[in-house]
């Protein structure tokens, strides 16, 4: 667990290192890249040693028999996240994005609503409008520093060709953990308007100390239109693997779900169960524990040295490694404050438009990466705009 180890991920097919120069015009030899949301660590060994244990079986057969992993599924849920489940309530996708586009195709059709609180993980619009639906975009406020939901608004945009809302818990970006009340009043929202309620929780497991997570599971009433999503994949650093979980305590949708997937003729890739079940597991329990506590340090040396700089403010995380900095006190075009971070500070990060209404103003920055880089990112940035100083 050296959080701190500098990993050389270049020529490594790392779509965020190795796309960077090609995506953002930043240099590969001296660019930090700090846009998709991955980490530059290795995971816990508990997954090394699952993976080593396949190498030297060296037979990739199809998998069978996946008791042991719905079990270590459920008990991650339940002692990190107090959320009771049932292993036949699990279905395993490649990944949430493909978990949400199977939601979008399982329970709308073409021209019909899904709402999104924005700005949000750009991958929700990409992918209902991939699929010939609307994104009806419900826009968050901020108050207090951070983003809030603003029901009173939001019946009157929706008008009621609506069938999915898409909720991102903790959301991505801004890093919020919403509390119960606001999980009700989302319910409440889902309930109103006759919707499905697709959670998107992958980020669940990355909050800061002093945060707790909320499983919308756990708020009452609401089970007969929830479809729960999670993975191992963000909180282990293994989204290459391609695996998420879709779960669903409703016996009608998970009907719905279930022949939707045999209709496509899905099924999981060998790798990432036996990464996942390794990595629910005391060991990785302790690991995440550990990162945790890291990427708190981090946020604090960004947050810091970024507030630090005149008309830049990026919103403190309750959760997530994904740092949202507004750059609008700056006075500057979004053109010369991106060009600004990209070209004097060789830094790739995501552009705030992509995430929809609200991110006109912000850049989005990836953390997870050892704090010597993150250091030397804030001391660009500094620099970049040292004529604010
Ligand atoms: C909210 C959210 N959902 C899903 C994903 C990606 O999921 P996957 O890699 O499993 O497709 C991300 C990645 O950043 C995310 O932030």
């Amino acid at each position: 667990m050296n959080f701190d180890e500098v990993i050389d991920r270049h020529g490594t097919h790392s779509v965020k290192w190795d796309m960077m120069e090609k995506i953002y015009g930043v240099p590969a030899d001296d660019g930090i890249a700090m846009w998709v949301a991955d980490m530059d660590f290795r995971p816990p060994a508990a997954i090394q040693r699952a993976l080593q244990g396949m190498l030297d079986h060296g037979i990739y057969g199809y998998y069978g028999d996946d008791a042991s992993y719905r079990a270590a599924i459920g008990w991650w849920m339940q002692t990190r996240h107090g959320w009771s489940i049932e292993p036949e309530w699990i279905f395993t996708t490649h990944g949430l994005v493909n978990g949400t586009a199977m939601c979008v195709d399982t329970w709308t059709e073409p021209g019909d609503g899904v709402v999104l609180f924005t700005p949000v993980y750009h991958a929700f619009a990409k992918v209902i409008k991939a699929n010939n639906r609307r994104v009806v975009e419900c826009p968050m406020v901020i108050r207090d520093g951070r983003y809030e939901m603003d029901f009173d608004s939001y019946d009157a945009i929706l008008d009621g060709s609506e069938k999915m809302v898409i909720l991102c818990s903790p959301h991505n970006p801004g890093g919020r953990v919403w509390s119960r009340v606001e999980l009700e009043q989302v319910a409440d929202f889902a309930k109103r308007h006759d919707l499905v309620l697709v959670s998107d929780e992958i980020h669940h497991d990355l909050v800061m100390p002093g945060q707790t997570h909320t499983p919308m599971a756990l708020i009452e009433g609401v089970s007969d239109r929830l479809v729960m999503m999670s993975a191992t994949t963000k909180t282990f650093n293994i989204a290459g693997s391609h695996s998420g979980n879709v779960i669903i305590a409703d016996e009608a949708l998970r009907a719905q779900f279930g022949a939707r997937m045999a209709g496509l003729g899905m099924s999981p890739n060998s790798f990432g169960l036996v990464m996942a079940e390794a990595a629910y597991s005391p060991e990785g329990a302790e690991w995440v524990d550990a990162l945790c506590a890291y990427l708190d340090g981090n946020r604090q040396v960004f947050d810091e040295g970024v507030n630090a700089i005149p008309g830049l403010h990026s919103m403190k995380l309750e959760s997530t490694y994904l740092a949202w900095v507004d750059f609008e006190g700056t006075g500057m075009s979004r053109d010369e404050f991106t060009r600004r971070v990209e070209e004097t500070a060789r830094i790739a990060a995501n552009h705030g438009p992509t995430f929809g209404s609200g991110g006109e103003n912000f850049l989005r920055f990836n953390l997870a990466t050892p704090r010597s880089l993150v250091s030397e990112a804030v001391e660009r940035l500094q620099a970049a705009f040292g004529d604010l100083q």
